[in-house]
């Protein structure tokens, strides 16, 4: 269900498009539900149909449709728009689009429950259950969901809670919905009432109670979703710490995709990582380091500050390699084994092999870097001629100095140097020393003008 507007978020966005963990909130619940082998996903929508539709994706080997909820008339309501395209040999699970964090294994328990023959409800106790439809019970027997508009005060102060989760075995469902009306406090068409039909039908209604209230919580409010993020990512990172990652502070440490890391990796704090990050064995990343779509070999160092993104062509960094503090590295930026990059240096597109260094305020666009090139402080490649982009190539060897700028495409032949303050625009030979700026002119004994006096 993903129909309701989300009022208190106070946004434009659909509710269930807000993101949490790099994910929208309602594509967590499309990705949990492939993980119980869904057999496909229908998602109802309404208040912003056309953006939802959008922005959720099938996951891999699911069928994800969309059937459109227009008006919202109640969760009832919502779930007859879907039960036109379900078959009935199955199991229907009915979700809530902006409840985020619910494990794949109590959806199993769920439906394990369920059998295909008994109606399912996840319950969970509340301290504070107000606004939640309560479980009615008749002895141990679920009888009936109450909703808080509609309850008595003997049935307000029960704290067994319907999580707005459950199992039910699809025929079943597509009965009871046809019975259902809307003579309530709401006027709604409740999902709720499903269980007094079954109760009346001699149907066994099974609560599924679990005590983690983080797997059944929505988000309503901008706070709610800064509350479930800090859970998310608390169980993101001890699941690493488990697995032996090394964090200086597992509060300080957000992943917005997936991160797999080897054996004795440490991070320190402050750091965010996106999409899709490896890091290998023994690597360290510094504090306040953001990393996307990235693979960091064995060893190598991120020291603080350093930014990286390779976006969809992505970014390697190899063995041993040290980076930063302040580095930059942009998409197609190939690092091999022990190369160093310093700070602010910034490389995009560019291949740099084993042991080549840039160390100081530079930038490689659109390079080919050579073993053991020395890339010296302040020196650019000058990649763009406003039209197009070209490629330099620095062989391996090369020395280029300080201040230097590289006008692409150029190559410099291997060993070669390339003097500080040089703005190269041949393509240099092997071995060659060369030198493109201005000679040097020294005047002995030179006076500098003095200020006139006045009048
Ligand atoms: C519902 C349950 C309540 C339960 C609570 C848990 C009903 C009648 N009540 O409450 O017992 O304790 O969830 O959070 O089911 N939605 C639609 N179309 C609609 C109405 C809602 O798609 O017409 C969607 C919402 O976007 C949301 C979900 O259904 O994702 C739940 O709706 P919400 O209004 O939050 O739940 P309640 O009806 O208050
Ligand atoms: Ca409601």
């Amino acid at each position: 269900m993903a129909a309701g507007k989300g009022t208190r978020m106070k946004s434009q966005k659909p509710k269930v498009l807000h993101r949490l963990g790099g994910r929208a909130l309602a594509q967590h619940v499309i990705d949990t539900a492939a993980r119980v082998s869904a057999r496909s996903v229908v998602v109802i929508t309404g208040h912003g149909a056309e953006m939802v539709e959008a922005g959720l994706t099938p996951p891999e080997g699911v069928g994800l449709q969309f059937v459109r909820q227009m008006p919202q008339l109640g969760t009832g309501h919502a779930v007859q728009q879907a039960v036109p395209v379900l078959a009935d040999d199955g199991i229907t699970l009915v979700l809530s689009g902006d409840v985020p964090l619910t494990e794949a294994a109590t959806l199993q328990a769920l439906i394990d429950r369920c059998a295909g023959q008994a109606l399912t409800l996840l319950t969970l106790d509340m301290p504070d259950p107000t606004g939640y439809g309560r479980i009615v019970r008749q002895g141990d027997a679920v009888q009936a969901i109450v909703e808080q508009k509609d309850a008595t005060p003997a049935q307000r102060a029960i704290t067994e809670i319907y999580s707005g989760i459950m199992a039910v075995p699809t025929r079943l469902l597509r009965g009871w919905l046809a019975r259902l009306d809307n003579r309530n406090a709401q006027q709604e068409y409740y999902l709720t009432d499903v269980v007094k039909f079954a109760v009346a039908d001699g149907c066994v209604v099974q609560a599924h109670r679990i005590g983690d209230a983080a797997q059944v919580a929505g988000v309503n409010s901008p706070l709610q979703l800064a509350e479930l993020e800090r859970v998310h990512q608390r169980r993101l990172a001890e699941a690493l710490m488990t697995e032996g990652v090394r964090m200086a502070d597992p509060a300080r440490f957000d992943v917005r995709g997936s991160l797999v890391c080897g054996q004795d990796v440490d991070i320190d704090v402050n750091c965010i990582f996106e999409g899709c990050v490896r890091l290998g064995d023994g690597v360290r990343i510094g504090a306040n380091c953001v990393i996307a779509n990235c693979t960091i070999e064995a060893g190598a160092v991120i020291h603080p500050f350093t930014h990286i993104d390779g976006e969809t062509l992505g970014v390697s960094v190899g063995a041993g390699a040290l980076i930063g503090p302040f580095a930059r590295l942009r998409p197609g930026a190939q690092l091999g084994a022990e190369v160093h990059i310093g700070n602010f240096v910034e490389v995009k597109n560019s291949t740099m092999a084993k042991g080549a260094k840039a160390n100081h305020l530079a930038y490689l666009g659109d390079a080919t870097l050579g073993e053991r090139v020395n890339f010296g402080a302040g020196s650019i490649t000058a990649n763009y001629d406003g039209a197009n982009k070209h490629r330099t190539v620095i062989e391996a060897d090369v020395h280029i100095g300080s201040n230097c700028v590289l006008i692409a495409p150029v190559k410099i032949g291997a060993g070669g140097t390339v003097g500080g303050g040089s703005a190269i625009t041949k393509s240099t030979d092997p071995g060659a020393l060369s030198v493109a700026r201005g000679r040097q002119v020294s005047i002995d004994n030179y006076q500098r003008p003095t200020k006139k006096t006045a009048g």
